[in-house]
């Protein structure tokens, strides 16, 4: 049987990466085999283009194509061989983040992007996707606390991230079974319930 595909989404600093690790832990109790990644990266080239990507000033259009090759990679080697194999695959970040980012973010036409997703993935698409949604200011606080020196996409305005929460939650009402909206302004206990309700009905 095949395994599902999840992923994790919202601003930066929204509580991706806390509940993800949560998430794969669970599922490993629940006994799915679980494989757990990240984008742009999840492969030996794709976390070089990672790195390229987080740091290297270059032109949208770069960038939308290397997050998209990041991604062809990262199908082929790691998501579509582990799903075939029944493992649930559950990644922090997918494509939804460059409708987000690199579109509604940045300006990128949705034509440029949904011509790149049907040359790379054709109609495969995540299972369930949890868009993480908090107000900017509290993200960026929450983020602030951590202490970590902030990447090139963190370093962006308030305004830019408004439009990427805006993005996702559009994104989410005009396509609600598969994007759940998790209301990140609750406990993380709260969260984790709620992520565990949806897991499990699913
Ligand atoms: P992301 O991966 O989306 O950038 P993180 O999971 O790294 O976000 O969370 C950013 C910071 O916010 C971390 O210090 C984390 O402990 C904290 N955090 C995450 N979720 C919550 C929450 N529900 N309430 C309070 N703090 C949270
Ligand atoms: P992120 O998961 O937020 O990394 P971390 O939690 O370690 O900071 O991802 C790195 C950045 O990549 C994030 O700011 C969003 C950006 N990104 C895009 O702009 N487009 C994409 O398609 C993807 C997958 C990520």
């Amino acid at each position: 049987m095949r395994g599902k595909f999840i992923t994790l989404e919202g601003i930066d600093g929204a509580g991706k990466s806390t509940h993800h690790a949560w998430l794969v832990e669970f599922l490993k109790h629940q006994g799915k085999a679980v494989v757990a990644t990240r984008e742009p990266g999840g492969t030996e080239l794709g976390e070089k283009l990672r790195a390229l990507l987080l740091s290297e000033p270059m032109h949208l259009e770069t960038e939308a194509l290397l997050m998209f090759a990041a991604r062809r990679e990262h199908l082929d080697k790691l998501i579509l061989p582990a799903l075939a194999h029944g493992k649930w695959v559950v990644s922090d970040r997918f494509t939804d983040a460059t409708y987000a980012y690199q579109g509604d973010g940045r300006g990128l036409a949705p034509e440029k992007i949904k011509a790149l997703e049907r040359w790379v993935q054709g109609d495969f698409q995540p299972d369930l996707t949890f868009v993480f949604d908090l107000p900017t200011e509290i993200a960026c606080e929450r983020l602030a606390k951590t202490g970590s020196a902030p990447d090139r996409f963190e370093r962006e305005t308030r305004e830019f991230f408004e439009r990427v929460r805006e993005s996702y939650l559009r994104r989410a009402a005009i396509e609600p079974d598969r994007i759940k909206v998790i209301d990140s302004r609750l406990s993380i206990p709260e969260i984790k319930k709620q992520l565990e309700n949806i897991v499990v009905s699913n």
